[in-house]
């Protein structure tokens, strides 16, 4: 089976968890410690063997192409100070992590319609989703997770990890099966679900690989309030016997929230390898405080 060497990261959401930080920078470019939320998404794409990325922009992101562009007057200025090889190299790496396209997304209607954008990148191949606002710590890409199960069995797979039980209604609930090891058997699925609708506490975090026929089921999926559901579009392969979750290994911080972001740059900053020992010693410190 052809390798997957293409991924679509939806960005073009309104962000209103995190306001006012998103009213002018888009929630991708919140930082973890020293690098915008998004650049380690793409870096992960990068370690699964993604060569080609669309990113699904909208008004008032342009930051998000200029980050992963050359920003030439930061770069020669840095170039020649030998004190400064590291943040240059380190710049310079940005515009360098794998081909990356953007496409607007002119209306937000939603993650299936901005997955729907990518219909011409993606054309007649398998391709990873990466949510704009869902960083995966793992030491084996959870992308890589995905697209290794996907290369097995041929059917769309669901990153899904066991969520507390009253978490649930703010994601989604799947219906599984065990398959091996940890992939599953997707039989049904169910967004939003109410407490008495939850059929598992698996929910769907940020990761998903899609076969292309994808988009002829967005096509065909009848809205809601105005809106297609993607997992109304991913529910319909689930139905077919076509859809595997894999139950992840990584550490997930979702960056749409407030208490995301502090989590992630907790946890980051106490492995950054220049700020770990002073973080920590500032963190116990804090902590014997509380
Ligand atoms: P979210 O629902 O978490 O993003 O979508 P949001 O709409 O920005 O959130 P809030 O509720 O207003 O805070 C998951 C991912 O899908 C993208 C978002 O940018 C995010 O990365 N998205 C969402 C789009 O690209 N387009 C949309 O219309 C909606």
């Amino acid at each position: 089976m052809k390798k997957i060497t293409k991924a679509v990261i939806p960005a073009a959401g309104l962000g209103t968890r995190v306001l006012p930080a998103s009213k002018s920078v888009p929630k991708e470019m919140l930082n973890i410690v020293d690098k915008p939320a998004i650049q380690y998404i793409v870096e992960e794409a990068a370690a699964a063997g993604i060569t080609d990325i669309l990113i699904i922009t909208n008004r008032g992101k342009g930051a998000i192409e200029d980050h992963f562009d050359h920003s030439f007057e930061l770069e020669k200025n840095l170039e020649g100070n030998a004190a400064k090889r590291d943040l240059y190299e380190s710049v310079l790496a940005c515009s360098d992590i794998a081909d990356i396209y953007f496409k607007r997304q002119k209306e937000t209607k939603g993650l299936a319609d901005a997955i729907y954008r990518a219909k011409s990148f993606v054309g007649d191949e398998p391709f990873a989703i990466l949510y704009g606002d869902d960083v995966i710590d793992a030491e084996y890409p959870v992308t890589k997770q995905l697209t290794d199960v996907y290369e097995k069995f041929g059917n769309g797979v669901v990153g899904v990890q066991e969520v507390p039980r009253e978490d649930v209604p703010k994601y989604c609930t799947l219906d599984v099966t065990p398959l091996e090891k940890n992939v599953m058997q997707v039989h049904d699925m169910l967004e939003k679900p109410s407490l008495s609708e939850i059929m598992s506490c698996y929910s769907i975090l940020g990761r998903v690989v899609m076969p292309p026929e994808i988009f002829g089921i967005i096509e065909n999926t009848p809205p809601v309030n105005g809106e297609v559901g993607f997992t109304a579009a991913m529910n319909t392969l689930a139905k077919q016997g076509r859809l595997n979750a894999v139950d992840f290994v990584g550490n997930r911080f979702d960056m749409g929230n407030k208490l995301g972001i502090l989590k992630a740059n907790c946890e980051m900053g106490l492995r950054h390898p220049e700020l770990k020992d002073d973080f920590k010693a500032y963190l116990k410190e804090l902590v014997s405080k509380l």
